[in-house]
């Protein structure tokens, strides 16, 4: 992996959570750091590719200024960005926690606890970026997914990345301590549409992202 290997190629990275908003002041978000995508896109950067990184709502700045950055909140700002990006991308990797749903109307006020006992928030469904993507894939272009599985994790990975039309999914082991949400390291086996199987140890997550830019970078 020498430091310009990758000029020239262009590459589209989401990272973080999404916020979808109930009213002006309150939203469902989940606890989804970015630190993974964010280290893959400074790993893509500072290998000479030219780096778009689609980020949610994230309290991390990048070490790389070579990296462009465009800040969204929802699931949906973050799949209009993605769409745009990756009609020239040449590897586009999904680390980000996005939201399955989204309320389906955002109070314009704050909502009023008084005179109430409870209520019932109706949510709908969210674009699956990945399967949108995945849909719109060009010819040479390399799609990579994450999986968080809690169970039959391969079988639900390879799942997913043959139904989102992915050429790579990257499996976190929540069994592992020192994998996941918060943390600073993690641990990762790749799975390939043709059936690889690359399992790793336990690294930081830059040292992860390396592992990941080099397996999917590799000319078979
Ligand atoms: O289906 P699941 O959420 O487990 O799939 C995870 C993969 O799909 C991740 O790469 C994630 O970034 C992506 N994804 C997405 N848009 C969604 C849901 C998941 O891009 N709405």
């Amino acid at each position: 992996s020498s430091c310009q290997s990758l000029k020239g190629q262009r590459v589209l990275v989401t990272a973080g959570p999404t916020y979808e908003n109930i009213d002006p002041v309150r939203f469902i978000g989940n606890y989804s750091s970015g630190k993974m995508g964010f280290a893959i896109a400074e790993e893509f950067a500072s290998r000479g590719a030219e780096v778009t990184l689609v980020a949610g709502p994230v309290s991390l700045s990048l070490k790389d200024d070579n990296v462009r950055r465009i800040d969204v909140t929802s699931a949906r700002e973050m799949c209009d960005a993605c769409k745009k990006v990756a009609k020239d991308a040449d590897y586009v990797v999904l680390a980000a926690a996005v939201a399955d749903y989204a309320p389906e109307t955002v109070a314009e006020k704050k909502i009023k606890r008084e005179g109430t006992d409870g209520m019932i928030l109706r949510l709908v469904k969210n674009p699956d970026i990945a399967a949108t993507l995945g849909e719109a894939k060009h010819e040479g272009q390399v799609l990579v997914g994450f999986a968080l599985e809690t169970d039959h994790e391969e079988e639900n990975a390879i799942g997913k990345l043959r139904r989102k039309n992915l050429d790579w999914i990257v499996l976190n082991s929540l069994r592992d301590p020192g994998a996941g949400f918060m943390k600073d390291t993690n641990k990762v086996t790749i799975l390939s549409s043709s059936g690889e199987r690359i399992s790793f140890g336990t690294k930081s997550k830059r040292e992860v992202a390396a592992d990941i830019v080099d397996t999917i970078t590799a000319k078979s």
